[in-house]
């Protein structure tokens, strides 16, 4: 009789169990995602834009919030840099806290010499070499973002009259990497793909708005601060 009440609990209590790497509340986590990679952006675009937000992670100092965007519920909480990290925060968001939408918000580099700094991407196909998807059985080199996800975005920011351009782009595991220049693609991150395999995996929704922060061509780039801070575009 112990054993089963005991099991009754844990399962019952399970239900508001933390993950391995996320230690919210199950019902503290919206059903749509806003995912920037830095911790502190996830801190700032809750700032600036959520009403009544609260802190609903703090594991490994990955803060997350949930809040109120113009009377939606929404969570932010930060993916880490790579698709390593991404693929672990996605895959729990999506398989123990029965998310269905994750938008990252993130930075890219960009291969093209006409493409200015502070432009806004809004991914279609994510190509990548990484062994992410493979180790998922997924053995493609190349995935698509979510064509409801993007229509909507794309609705919305002409709705903003801002300018969004809808590219593929390339995803790699090696921030510094000389060798992998992928110039059919308008620039280079390191997140999406993982995002995306997982997205499939659960039959969810995932899509990313990436502002450019550096050009590998032209050898500009903005600031760790200004990066921090460089969202606007992708929030409003
Ligand atoms: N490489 C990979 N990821 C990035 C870059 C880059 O140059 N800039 C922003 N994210």
């Amino acid at each position: 009789m112990l054993f089963i009440l005991c099991l009754w609990y844990s399962l019952k209590v399970g239900d508001d169990m933390s993950t391995v790497h996320i230690n919210a509340k199950k019902e503290d986590i919206a059903k749509i995602v806003i995912m920037p990679g830095d911790p502190l952006r996830a801190k700032f675009i809750a700032e600036e834009y959520l009403d009544n937000y609260k802190l609903v992670n703090t594991s490994r100092n990955m803060y997350g919030y949930t809040g109120y965007y113009k009377g939606k519920r929404v969570s932010v909480i930060p993916s880490g840099m790579g698709n390593a990290s991404m693929g672990i925060y996605s895959y729990e968001l999506y398989n123990n806290y029965d998310v269905d939408v994750i938008i990252r918000v993130g930075t890219c580099g960009t291969y093209k010499k006409d493409v200015n700094l502070y432009e806004t991407v809004l991914v279609d196909t994510s190509y990548s070499n990484s062994s992410y998807g493979k180790n998922l059985g997924y053995n493609e080199n190349h995935i698509k973002s979510s064509k409801r996800i993007n229509e909507k975005i794309e609705e919305a920011s002409n709705k903003c009259g801002i300018n969004v351009l809808k590219s593929n782009i390339h995803n790699t595991d090696t921030f510094y990497n000389k060798n992998e220049f992928n110039y059919d693609c308008l620039g280079v991150e390191m997140e999406t793909f993982a995002l995306f395999v997982n997205a499939m995996i659960f039959n969810k929704d995932a899509s990313a708005l990436l502002t450019v922060s550096d050009n590998l061509v032209l050898n500009s780039k903005i600031t760790a601060k200004e990066r921090e801070k460089s969202t606007i575009n992708m929030i409003v």
